[in-house]
């Protein structure tokens, strides 16, 4: 199993103030030493979060994988054409959602004309392509179609169940990821997994890589805020002591 963090959670604290810190290259770094086998970011059309020079940067600079999340139809697909990471992953974008709400629609006629299209694109660069989808059947199916490399599973709803419904979704999400490895497809899931929820999923043999951000960031700020109080505290003290 592989993990991927997704840090543009460090990148909405660093907009909320407009300044350079945190600095989610920087965080990477540390992602990295702490074991994680790939780094994922979202470059959004709207650029709310992680930002253009966020990318560049993390292409010269990790070490493992970077997977870049984008909207199919957004002036990202062009630059990923030319930054060309390890893996792109294609999600639906809308711009009032406060995060990615669901899987890609791959429905009608005119949504997998333009997700095709991507994927064509993507995969002529040489940049291994995953759909994000929510776990049935039919989008499994859709994304052999349309030329995908892997689908990354929506764990959201999994996430945002109790007692039996989840374990519905659990079973949903185990039949689309069979499905997944029969018809050749990678198969990663993400989406609202936390530490207290992410076991059941984890242990579905054919998922290969998980992707998770916003549970990681939290478990940070509180596992870190203890020292980084402790540092200021420590500077104002020394600020007297001379
Ligand atoms: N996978 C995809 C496609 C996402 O859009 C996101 C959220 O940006 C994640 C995984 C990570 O979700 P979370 O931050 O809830 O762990």
């Amino acid at each position: 199993m592989r993990l991927y963090v997704n840090i543009d959670h460090i990148a909405t604290v660093r907009q909320a103030r407009g300044t350079d810190e945190p600095d989610p290259v920087r965080a990477a770094v540390l992602c990295e030493l702490g074991g994680a086998d790939g780094i994922t970011v979202h470059l959004r059309e709207d650029r709310r979060h992680i930002q253009d020079r966020d990318v560049e940067l993390l292409m010269k600079t990790a070490r493992g994988v970077v997977n870049l999340e984008l909207a199919a139809a957004s002036d990202v697909l062009a630059l990923a054409e030319g930054w060309r990471p390890h893996q792109a992953t294609l999600v639906p974008e809308r711009r009032e959602e406060v995060t990615t709400e669901g899987g890609i629609s791959l429905a009608g006629e005119a949504a997998r004309g333009w997700v095709g299209e991507a994927v064509k694109r993507l995969k002529d660069a040489g940049i291994r392509t995953s759909l994000f989808i929510d776990p049935d059947a039919d989008a499994v199916r859709a994304s052999v179609d349309l030329g995908a490399d892997a689908v990354e599973l929506h764990t959201g709803e999994y996430a945002n169940t109790r007692g039996e419904e989840r374990h519905e979704q659990l079973r949903r999400l185990r039949r689309a990821a069979a499905l997944g490895r029969s018809v050749g497809l990678g198969v990663h899931a993400g989406h609202g997994l936390t530490y207290e929820n992410v076991s059941p999923v984890a242990a579905i043999e054919e998922i290969e890589e998980l992707n998770i951000g916003h549970s990681i960031i939290c478990r940070a700020v509180f596992t870190g805020i203890e020292r980084a109080t402790r540092d200021m505290a420590e500077i104002l003290r020394r600020a007297r002591a001379v």
